[in-house]
């Protein structure tokens, strides 16, 4: 805990915590944790990390020799996380791709993925959807996308098409993870219709303002639309949705807080309420 002792004695005396990613900056994440912590009774103190990705091998390592306890991570880095970690559960190594790392005190670093049952969580549990039977549609092929597939999977879907900027990385995906259920890979043009019941957004696009370029009839006014990025406001994406006439249109809030729950059992062994956090997070978004 050397690297954190010049800050006050309740700081040092406390587990520290915190988010790598590039950026990170417009991170909800020490809010989350903040108001799990105080719930649950634990003393941790959660911060964000700006790391290149040239830098994060390092970075991290770095951070957990000066008495880190975990690190969720979030874009760019989660597929080098995988490969930065000693051990993977089976999820993670499903995914090959990291979002929670907890560092143990026999120098154990386990890297976890939590995207997948945040995701579902909001869908089903907060947003009360049934995927069973359903057709959707995820756009993008990289470390957010990957750790979502396998709990999507586990639902007997009719269709889940992966549509990517690069398509062949959408082919090579959904390839992986083919032995699970009905799942293709394309680009953004040759997606095609009828309109699907689910259609999620797991780009990176968002965070530049910017929307793939999809082709018209894919959604219905039964669509459900579910961008995995968060933000005041609209997001390209839920523009999109809502000029195709979607049904809903929704932002990950909900998925951002139940990852973070799971994340935070992994650390600490308690399970935090997500409700009062998402009634909270109800009056910023
Ligand atoms: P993450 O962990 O968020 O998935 P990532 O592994 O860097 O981050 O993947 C980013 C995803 O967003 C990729 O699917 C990427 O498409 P490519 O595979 O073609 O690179 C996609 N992406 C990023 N910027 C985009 C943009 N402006 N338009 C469309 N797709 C974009």
């Amino acid at each position: 805990m050397a690297a954190f002792l010049s800050e006050s004695s309740e700081a040092a005396a406390a587990d520290h915590y915190g988010l790598a990613g590039h950026p990170v900056a417009h991170s909800w994440s020490p809010f989350i944790h903040g108001m799990f912590a105080k719930a649950t009774g634990q003393n941790l103190v959660y911060r964000l990390f700006d790391i290149e990705p040239r830098e994060f091998r390092r970075e991290a390592l770095r951070l957990f020799t000066g008495g880190l306890r975990g690190l969720n991570i979030t874009l760019p880095h989660k597929q080098a996380a995988a490969e930065l970690v000693n051990e993977l559960t089976p999820r993670a190594a499903r995914a090959q791709a990291v979002n929670t790392i907890a560092f143990y005190e026999d120098t154990t670093l386990l890297g976890d993925n939590t995207d997948g049952v945040g995701l579902i969580a909001d869908l089903e549990g907060n947003l009360g959807l049934d995927l069973a039977n359903k057709r959707i549609l995820i756009l993008g092929a990289g470390g957010a996308v990957r750790g979502v597939l396998e709990p999507l999977l586990e639902r007997p879907l009719r269709a889940l098409v992966i549509a990517n900027r690069t398509p062949g990385r959408a082919k090579v995906l959904a390839a992986e993870f083919a032995d699970l259920g009905p799942v293709e890979g394309c680009g953004f043009e040759d997606t095609e219709g009828p309109p699907y019941d689910l259609i999620i957004n797991g780009t990176s696009a968002s965070l530049d303002g910017e929307m793939p370029p999809m082709p018209p009839g894919l959604v219905s006014e039964a669509t459900v639309c579910y961008d995995m990025a968060y933000g005041r406001g609209e997001t390209a994406f839920t523009r999109w949705a809502h000029s195709q006439r979607a049904a809903r249109a929704e932002k990950g809030w909900g998925m951002l807080v139940e990852q973070a729950a799971a994340a935070f059992s992994l650390w600490r062994g308690v399970r935090p309420d997500t409700k009062p956090v998402l009634e909270a997070l109800s009056h910023f978004r």
